[in-house]
């Protein structure tokens, strides 16, 4: 079984491979940084080289089989043909906008398409590069078309890392260094409607959040949560973000996350499997009385690369997939059958297995410290299969697969999980 799924590939191997990964590295040290030289260096990292469908291959010639999907990109797996030919049929027309006076067939064609996939009155959309410029242009949108100032997050959030998003990342140790960040921005324990009430005030531009928290741990809100946000919403005047970066496009097991509590938000911020794995690209689409400001003045908020056609021409085609092959639906199904097995794994490991949780193809394995954790991570990889923490919850390993693994690909991480459960049991004994 692993002799099938793995380690097949040697063509990749080359006799001028370690020299390469030495170069490397030392570009890292010297050019790159330091600290990432070091880390890398204690790992014993490698080079990827090539990836395909469900496979990343590194200079060795080793296989891995994915189950990180670069925290989310990887809904359709790697390079995948349709998005790749868009990509190629692209780029022999226009790759990047000449000037802005003149339209972008490819973009106007995936504001369209994302009106139509995303729920309710969800109109507008403004194309930026990435998840934190989504989030940021949410909340300058939440504040000019409020008039109000407060934004209202969830402890232990993730939005990303530039300034804005920061400010709204629940996390303080990616938040210490940079304080003072943007004032106004308030955090509540995430699936405490209470203290929401509590803290919105007349000021209250929005409130910003996840539907699942996904760096924060795979945490998914009690039943009624989010639509009783909506509602609190609505009474008060708060528009509601929702940031479904990482949520989106099929991988709880619905196109989106909100979809599950028929919750539309205000203000949707959107981006990674966006660009099918293979262009860099974010957005954030919003009803026209949110979107109003920036249809007052289309140039209050810009982006030099934002909607370029390269990037709009794998979107375009990345959602037209997942329609077409019901990647959610397949989430859905697949994200069933692995909870139910992680399930009966934490019953046979209870002192290891603190909790399994998730919804569709995001599911998180909560392991009782961080080394068992760490300690799990590296044993998957030695035999060829790519997991990772949660950014903010590292005691939380992601099994987060392309949505497109087979059902053998996922027999096969958990023989392998199972292993490593025992090596784990008897370290710990
Ligand atoms: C929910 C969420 N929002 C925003 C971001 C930031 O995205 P990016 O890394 O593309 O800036 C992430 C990244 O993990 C995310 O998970």
């Amino acid at each position: 079984m692993k002799e099938e799924l793995i380690n097949t590939n040697g063509d990749l191997s080359s006799t001028d491979a370690e020299d390469t990964v030495k170069e490397t590295l030392e570009k890292y040290e010297k050019y790159v940084n330091p600290g990432f030289a070091q880390l890398m260096r204690i790992l014993g990292t490698t080079l990827e080289v090539k990836t395909e469908g469900v496979y990343m291959y590194d200079t060795k010639g080793q296989k891995y089989l994915d189950f990180l999907s670069g925290h989310g990109v990887y809904n359709l797996g790697y390079c995948h043909p349709k998005v790749v030919k868009a990509v190629e049929d692209q780029i022999k027309k226009i790759a990047q906008t000449s000037a802005r006076t003149i339209m972008n067939k490819p973009m106007a064609d995936l504001c369209e398409r994302l009106a139509k996939v995303t729920p309710g009155d969800l109109t507008y959309s403004f194309i930026c590069n990435s998840g934190t410029e989504a989030v940021e242009g949410s909340l300058k949108l939440a504040r000019a078309a409020t008039g109000k100032t407060q934004i209202i997050a969830a402890d232990n959030a993730f939005h990303g890392k530039s300034l804005g998003s920061l400010s709204a990342t629940g996390r303080s140790v990616y938040r210490e260094p940079f304080k003072p960040l943007i004032p106004d921005v308030d955090h509540v324990p995430f699936g405490d409607i209470e203290a929401l009430k509590a803290v919105i005030n007349g000021n209250t531009a929005a409130v910003i959040l996840e539907p699942i928290q996904g760096e924060g741990g795979v945490i998914c809100p009690p039943d009624g949560y989010l639509r009783a946000v909506r509602d609190l919403c609505n009474e008060t005047g708060v528009l509601l973000i929702l940031d479904e970066v990482q949520t989106g496009f099929g991988r709880t097991g619905r196109m989106f996350a909100c979809e599950y509590e028929d919750v539309i938000p205000d203000i949707m911020a959107l981006a990674k499997a966006l660009g099918g794995g293979v262009m860099p690209i974010g957005a954030f689409i919003a009803t026209p009385k949110a979107f109003a400001p920036f249809i007052t003045d289309p140039l209050l908020h810009t982006s030099t690369f934002g909607g370029n056609p390269l990037a709009c021409a794998a979107a375009n085609a990345t959602i037209d997939t997942i329609i077409k092959e019901d990647l959610p639906k397949q989430a859905a199904e697949k994200g069933k059958y692995l909870l139910a097995k992680l399930n009966k794994l934490k019953q046979e490991y209870p002192g290891v297995i603190v909790d399994v949780r998730g919804k569709g193809l995001l599911v998180g394995i909560e392991f009782a410290d961080e080394g068992l954790a760490g300690g799990t991570i590296y044993e998957l990889e030695q035999q060829g299969i790519l997991v990772l923490h949660m950014l903010n919850n590292p005691k939380v390993v992601r099994i987060e697969p392309p949505l497109i693994i087979t059902y053998e690909q996922i027999d096969f991480m958990l023989k392998v999980l199972r292993e490593a459960m025992e090596q784990n049991k008897s370290l710990s004994s």
